[in-house]
């Protein structure tokens, strides 16, 4: 049996997978789309069970590590390619260096970033490419307090050993976490990086939502928490920083599941997207709207709905007094369209 690597990516449902995996066995389908694919574990999942597995995210950090997770059935890194990946390249481009030092990570940390970026363009197999840059990705999370990039220095510093190692030890670490993580299920997957209500295909037997959870109380801005690792993929190519910023984000990708004004009608032309498909969804019950109102959505979209409920405690972090926290109590509801 193969796992998916753990993982500190906000809203993952990597802990959940089982409980998911339960709900798609009583399903029939043969083809599925994970249309908010972040880390790409429920894609990884429905690989697990034979499916032929299509995903999406906006952010194109995720849609890489959905090419190296679910579309890659094979390639992996060898532990000279790791070595290699990892030399310092005297021709790289020192662009993290000037503009991130101190920022995130220590200068070395960042000639680092650097170096394998460079290095990155000697893997001629695309696949081998996307799990060097998802093991970089997860690298970074890893190194950085509470594994976000909304705030600059070292504020939440916990002495957590994490921290100390350099992000080349991260790196290698990541590789050897991945790794064992490729397989064949022996059908075609394939990632996208699209705005969902952008999205063109529609013929799937059935799609997995989890949009970002949305509440008057909390961010659920992807793009401003994670905003360096979407410019890293890229070496900033596909965005640019955004200057006047202390963060020195990119400009917010906009998603109509993030703001009041657009969420509603957002969900109501995703449901209508894929009448045709069997749908489940994941929501919380601390967040809008309530489930009352997301069984309504789904009923206009011609579906009979089932509800699940999930005890979870919501973790937040590194805070182990907020894991304890009743408040943080919060059920996780997967709707069934069908
Ligand atoms: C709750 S997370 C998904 C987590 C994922 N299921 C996992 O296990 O890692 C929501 C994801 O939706 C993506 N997203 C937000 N708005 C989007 C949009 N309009 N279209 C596509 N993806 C979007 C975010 O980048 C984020 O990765």
């Amino acid at each position: 049996m193969h796992e998916f690597p753990e993982t500190r990516y906000m809203g993952s449902k990597r802990k959940m997978l089982p409980a998911l995996s339960k709900i798609f066995s009583e399903l029939k389908f043969t083809t599925a789309l994970d249309a908010f694919s972040g880390t790409g574990s429920v894609g990884y999942l429905l690989k697990m069970q034979g499916k032929s597995v299509h995903t999406n995210d906006y952010l194109k950090f995720n849609c890489v590590a959905a090419q190296a997770l679910i579309e890659n059935s094979s390639a992996q890194l060898s532990e000279q390619e790791v070595e290699e990946l990892s030399e310092f390249n005297a021709d790289a481009d020192t662009f993290i260096q000037r503009e991130f030092s101190g920022l995130y990570y220590s200068t070395a940390d960042c000639k680092f970033l650097d170096s394998v970026m460079a290095n990155c363009e000697f893997l001629t197999d695309p696949y081998k490419k996307a799990l060097a840059l998802t093991a970089l990705c997860r690298a970074c999370i890893k190194k950085r307090p509470r594994g976000i990039f909304t705030y600059t220095g070292m504020r939440y510093d916990d002495g957590r050993k994490d921290l100390k190692l350099s992000l080349r030890a991260h790196f290698k670490n990541a590789v050897a976490q991945l790794n064992p993580s490729i397989f064949s299920n022996g059908k075609r997957h394939l990632a996208f990086n699209s705005d969902i209500l952008k999205f063109r295909h529609r013929d799937y037997d059935l799609v997995y939502f989890d949009p970002p959870y949305f509440s008057l109380n909390s961010d659920n801005e992807y793009s401003r928490r994670y905003h360096f690792l979407e410019g890293l993929v890229s070496y900033w190519s596909h965005v640019k920083i955004d200057h006047d910023t202390k963060t020195k984000k990119i400009p917010r990708v906009k998603s109509d599941f993030t703001t009041r004004p657009t969420v509603i009608s957002g969900l109501e032309r995703l449901f209508d997207g894929f009448r045709e498909s069997l749908i489940v969804l994941s929501y919380s019950s601390n967040c809008f709207p309530t489930a009352k109102e997301m069984k309504a959505l789904l009923r206009n979209a011609g579906k009979s709905v089932e509800l699940v409920e999930l005890d979870y405690v919501y973790s937040v972090g590194t805070h182990a007094h907020k894991k304890a926290n009743a408040n943080n109590r919060v059920k996780e509801y997967v709707f069934i369209g069908l």
